[in-house]
């Protein structure tokens, strides 16, 4: 028996009692059943918050969820997660209701929140402003009122503080003794999250810089070549897109792009920047960059959702027919991401002035595109780059250059893709002014670059 429950009352006892009585012990029933429910959804809330923490690594997607939950059980208008930036002495909140689209912080002594930060005492205020403790500054910020509030601190593990959870404007009337307990119970597991995600992003992070800066040295081997793994990377992603790959693949897709020369670091340099054609024996070298591509991307641990990166990275020079490097696989047997940077590479390298000739005519690399189709590059996806609209191609091929291509004119150039410039090409008729201007860009394409260099 619950210690609050009413004492049992046995039937005797009830018949003596008076009308009254009975319908006073009646409402203390039903009083405590409300109590009894009430206290149910509240750890139904706690299992619910629990498990969807659990299945969320991504930092702000990990802070909304929080913030809608709680702001949900606890009746609340607003919920903000403050974090502590020991380096900078603050606390800091970009996501919060009422904070969209901007990051709040303030030395971490400041307000209820440093308060509390400070000194990890639970504060439950009814009346905000009559409390010196309450910094208006974030009410004058965001245009808000702020009636009530209730702030505990997070946590971790360690038994560190991390940050504190604040709560503000209960619907209902002040916090509750309830509200704080539950909030209470939701912080550590909320602070061991935070924890969790933020040491995942700061390893995001690491890997990130680590690829990009291998797809640098790549590149800068070659000013010739400077940008083509970014490129690859964005012209992949693209056809991925169209072709309704997953985020997840996608991403794979992408690191796998902007690592999949990175076997060039071991080409004799002399053999990468002449311009003279190559000798047969030159050329094998340079055939070479594949396989050690896929034995330097085999020495790096990848985890079990990137572990294809070395096979999709070393395929890239395989064909459809089986006529293709290293391996002379056939079909289906080259990775579909494979096949997806044959064809970005394909058209990079047309498109791309070279130490032994400039950017081919853009009818021909459309011809040379089509004529591929099937014998080395995939029907399917060749299909999918044919869908990218011509501003998007523009934007790639100079994506280190801003507005390069006139805002206007892109965005209209955005309304034409490629497949629709190809079925013109086909044609003897005039071309319309949208394809004369892609032709224009594309004629210009690089002449930054070219003019650097000299
Ligand atoms: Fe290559």
């Amino acid at each position: 028996m619950h210690k609050d429950f009413p004492s049992a009352t046995s039937n005797v006892e009830l018949h003596n009692l008076s009308r009254e009585e009975l319908i006073a012990k009646i409402r203390a029933y039903q009083r405590q059943i409300e109590l009894f429910r009430e206290e149910q959804r509240r750890l139904n809330t706690l299992f619910a918050i629990t498990r969807s923490l659990s299945q969320e690594l991504d930092l702000d997607n990990l802070l909304h969820l929080l913030m809608d939950e709680v702001k949900e059980t606890l009746q609340a208008d607003r919920c903000t997660v403050f974090l502590i930036d020991e380096e900078r002495g603050e606390l800091w909140s970009r996501v919060g209701h009422g904070l969209e689209n901007f990051e709040i912080r303030f030395p971490k002594s400041k307000g209820i929140a440093g308060y509390v930060a400070t000194t990890g005492e639970v504060l439950k205020i009814d009346d905000c402003y009559s409390d010196p403790r309450f910094n208006p500054e974030i009410d004058r910020k965001t245009g808000y009122r702020t009636r009530n509030l209730l702030t505990v601190p997070m946590r971790n593990k360690m038994r560190e503080i991390i940050g504190v959870f604040q709560v503000l404007n209960k619907k209902t009337g002040p916090f509750t003794d309830a509200d704080v307990r539950l909030l209470e119970a939701i912080a550590p597991i909320a602070a061991v999250q935070i924890e969790n995600a933020q040491l995942y992003e700061e390893l995001r992070r690491t890997f990130d810089s680590l690829i990009s800066t291998l797809a640098h040295i790549v590149d800068a081997r070659d000013p010739q070549t400077a940008g083509h793994s970014h490129r690859i990377m964005l012209y992949a992603d693209e056809i991925a897109r169209i072709a309704g790959w997953s985020k997840r693949d996608r991403e794979v897709l992408r690191i796998s792009a902007l690592l999949h020369d990175l076997g060039k670091i071991g080409i004799r340099e002399h053999v990468l920047t002449k311009s003279e054609p190559l000798t047969e024996e030159e050329y094998e070298h340079v055939r070479q960059h594949v396989e050690l591509t896929k034995s330097i991307l085999q020495k790096i641990h990848f985890s079990r959702r990137f572990k294809d990166i070395p096979l999709i990275a070393a395929s890239h020079h395989e064909r459809l027919d089986g006529s293709g490097y290293p391996d002379g696989l056939v079909g289906e047997e080259i990775p579909a991401g494979g096949r997806i940077l044959a064809i970005a590479d394909m058209f990079d390298a047309m498109t791309s002035r070279r130490h032994y000739r400039d950017r081919l005519n853009f009818v021909q690399v459309v011809r040379t595109l089509k004529e591929a189709i099937g014998r080395h590059l995939d029907p399917y996806y060749v299909n999918c780059f044919f869908q990218i609209s011509l501003g998007r191609l523009l934007e790639i091929m100079e994506f280190e250059e801003d507005e390069w291509v006139r805002p206007a004119d892109l965005k209209w150039l955005k309304n034409f893709t490629l497949g629709e410039l190809a079925r013109l090409f086909e044609k003897e008729a005039d071309w319309p002014e949208w394809a004369l201007m892609f032709l224009r860009y594309y004629e210009t394409a690089g002449s930054q670059n070219q003019n650097r260099e000299e």
